[in-house]
């Protein structure tokens, strides 16, 4: 197939990677490498050099709650021109797998399963489920793909623990604040998977179990030979404005879609270190 990943952040060049490792020809676009298709959101209304594809993956936005909320122009770029983007892919007849987040729900039930109504309480999560809604004309033609926390090596959360932990500095991993992690590279799997297969509609991509940061804290110095002494457990209420209780998704139907099991942290931690 063809795809192009729209985006050549994290997710983007994890996706892009994988698609190439199964044998699809890849096209990508970036705001920064010259060598690749050269496009911004934010400067075009009408994008006149996307490429007619199979699938296109947009891996572009602005990411994180107080990023959508503090920047006056997420709005404009994951919503309005995203859905711009959206319209111009399906009159071409390419179909759209959009990475979407645990966001769309307020994060008061655990393990959501995908036909549930959304429910955001952040921009962030409003904006996801704006363009959502978008797609969810398009059944056949679309794949909305929620996916919990990504990590990976370089993830800056992980490099920065372990480069402390090294140091024998403290760390301060939330005790009240949960992740369901799933690693970059399972996630660029999993939509290559779902693109394979043709797939439509909301497919959720979420760890097995909730974990509290300090819990994945202690794992990751345990299994690194750190100091676990170094550990102190902070409360994210200080930090954040926005704690949600839960953060999982139920994957049953995309694992079973995509015959792929989603790893539980341990086996997370095995491939970070
Ligand atoms: N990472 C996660 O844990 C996670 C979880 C759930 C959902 N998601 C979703 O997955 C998608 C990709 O996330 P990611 O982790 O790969 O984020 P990322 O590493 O921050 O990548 C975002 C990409 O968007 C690009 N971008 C930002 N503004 C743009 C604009 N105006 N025009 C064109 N490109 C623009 C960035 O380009 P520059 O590099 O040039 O700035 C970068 O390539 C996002 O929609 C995110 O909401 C991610």
């Amino acid at each position: 197939m063809k795809i192009l990943v729209i985006g050549d952040g994290a997710l983007g060049n994890a996706a892009a990677h994988q698609a190439r490792k199964s044998g699809h020809e890849v096209s990508q676009t970036s705001r920064k490498d010259k060598q690749l298709i050269q496009f911004d959101l934010k400067n075009e209304q009408k994008f006149i050099n996307i490429p007619k594809t199979d699938w296109a993956i947009i891996a572009t936005g602005i990411s994180g709650y107080k990023e959508c909320e503090d920047n006056p122009e997420s709005r404009l770029i994951n919503v309005e021109r995203t859905v711009d983007l959206c319209r111009q892919l399906l009159e071409q007849g390419t179909k759209i797998l959009f990475p979407s987040s645990t966001a769309v729900f307020d994060g008061k039930t655990a393990f959501v399963k995908p036909n549930t109504p959304t429910s955001p309480e952040t921009e962030y999560g409003h904006q996801k489920a704006e363009v959502e809604n978008f797609l969810l004309q398009y059944p056949d033609q679309a794949a909305i793909v929620r996916l919990t926390k990504l990590l990976a090596c370089d993830t800056t959360l992980i490099t920065d623990w372990l480069k402390k932990l090294a140091a024998h500095e403290d760390i301060t991993p939330f005790r009240d604040l949960t992740i369901a992690p799933v690693l970059f590279e399972d996630a660029a799997l999993a939509c290559c998977r779902i693109m394979e297969n043709g797939g439509g509609g909301i497919f959720h991509c979420s760890g097995p179990q909730e974990i509290s940061y300090l819990e994945f804290g202690h794992l990751l110095c345990k299994k690194s030979g750190f100091d676990c002494t170094l550990i102190k457990p902070a409360s994210c209420k200080n930090f954040l404005d926005y704690c949600p209780k839960h953060c999982g998704l139920d994957s049953t139907a995309t694992e079973k879609f995509i015959e792929f099991k989603f790893p539980v942290p341990e086996q997370i931690i095995a491939k970070l270190i």
